[in-house]
């Protein structure tokens, strides 16, 4: 080494904080030796409590089907949803979303707020069964229109904001009459969070509260979903009210309004593609609980590459997951979940 190539290593040394045999204080390697020092400094933790299990629940009785894009998903009527529900709550899952499958759908999704349908029957067993289970019940229309779309449409077809607004209210006191402790809007339709909060209000149930998919993009990550709701729009597509998922600064904006409008919990979804996003979110509304929706296509592509045999489930979901939480979340709606409480509870 030329007595300027030393003097150069030396000062490179000096400015990283490092002494000359290369054994210095900033050794980063260190505390990463055993699993004792890497858990105390640990800076995310999944847990748990974190955990939101997606449920779709049909009519009928005894039916349980898997969704073929999604292994180990099932659509299920509501006696057997009841088994699911006290599996997940043997290993200490919280909360539950409920998404419905009615038998039959017309233009102006009138079964989302059938008292009879599956969402609100469900509701009421699990309330009974389970009274301190987290019951969130998504509030939409997609899953009930004949056309797919996420509210009634008006003549060019295109969706009727204002018009979409009331059912939405109808929708939520149904769920909240149910059993539901949150109503969690899902259409992106402007003001539906008012319209909701109104709604309750009105009916008496102030107490019910409001999970808002305040970022949701128009993802094509939502596909095995639509394939699970047969909810596919039959024409068109949601570009027209979902985000683009070109834009950040946007959600924040989102963020913003839902929760002037009353929103007591906020989400970004999907979650993997949108980590910016929800760190962005996290750091704009401190101390609001963020959810972020670990969505069907991200499950679908990890079960997928498992059952190749390409990447290892358990390793890969709890860093997906971990990473959601080091990013600013505070809770993850998961198909995962079942699995991950079980792993949670193993490691402990
Ligand atoms: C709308 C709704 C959708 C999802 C959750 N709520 C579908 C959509 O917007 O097209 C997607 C969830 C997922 O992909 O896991 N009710």
């Amino acid at each position: 080494m030329s007595d300027s190539q030393q003097e150069n290593a030396w000062s490179v040394a000096a400015r990283e904080g490092v002494s000359g045999d290369g054994v210095g204080a900033t050794r980063l390697r260190r505390l990463r030796r055993t699993p004792g020092l890497r858990a105390l400094v640990r800076e995310a933790h999944l847990d748990v409590d974190d955990l939101i299990l997606p449920l779709f629940v049909t009519d009928g009785e005894g039916l349980c089907e898997e969704v073929p894009s999604m292994p180990g998903v099932y659509r299920e009527s509501v006696d057997l949803v009841q088994e699911r529900v006290a599996a997940a709550v043997a290993l200490g899952v919280r909360a539950v979303i409920l998404f419905g499958i009615p038998a039959v759908k017309d233009s102006a999704g009138s079964g989302s707020y059938d008292a009879e349908g599956a969402v609100q029957r469900s509701l009421l067993l699990l309330r009974e069964s389970f009274p301190d289970l987290v019951l969130v019940a998504d509030t939409c229309l997609c899953e009930y229109t004949d056309h797919g779309h996420c509210g009634v449409l008006d003549p060019r077809a295109d969706v009727d904001n204002d018009a979409t607004l009331d059912i939405l209210g109808r929708v939520a006191v149904s769920q909240a009459e149910s059993g539901a402790d949150l109503v969690a809007p899902s259409g992106m339709i402007d003001g539906q969070v008012a319209a909701v909060r109104t709604a309750l209000d009105r009916a008496g149930h102030s107490d019910v509260g409001i999970m808002a998919y305040s970022a949701k993009y128009a993802s094509a990550f939502y596909a095995p979903f639509r394939d699970a709701v047969q909810g596919a729009p039959a024409f068109g597509d949601r570009r027209g009210h979902q985000m683009d998922p070109a834009n950040a600064g946007e959600a924040l904006r989102e963020a913003r309004q839902d929760l002037g409008q009353g929103a007591d919990m906020i989400m970004v979804k999907p979650a993997l593609a949108y980590l910016d996003v929800v760190r962005r979110v996290r750091d704009s509304f401190e101390g609001v609980p963020l959810v972020v929706y670990n969505v069907s296509g991200e499950y679908a592509m990890v079960k997928a590459a498992c059952a190749a045999g390409w990447l290892a489930e358990r390793s890969v979901v709890i860093e997906m997951l971990t990473a959601m939480k080091r990013a600013g979340a505070d809770l993850i709606i998961t198909y995962h979940a079942l699995d991950v409480a079980r792993w949670l509870r193993e490691k402990r």
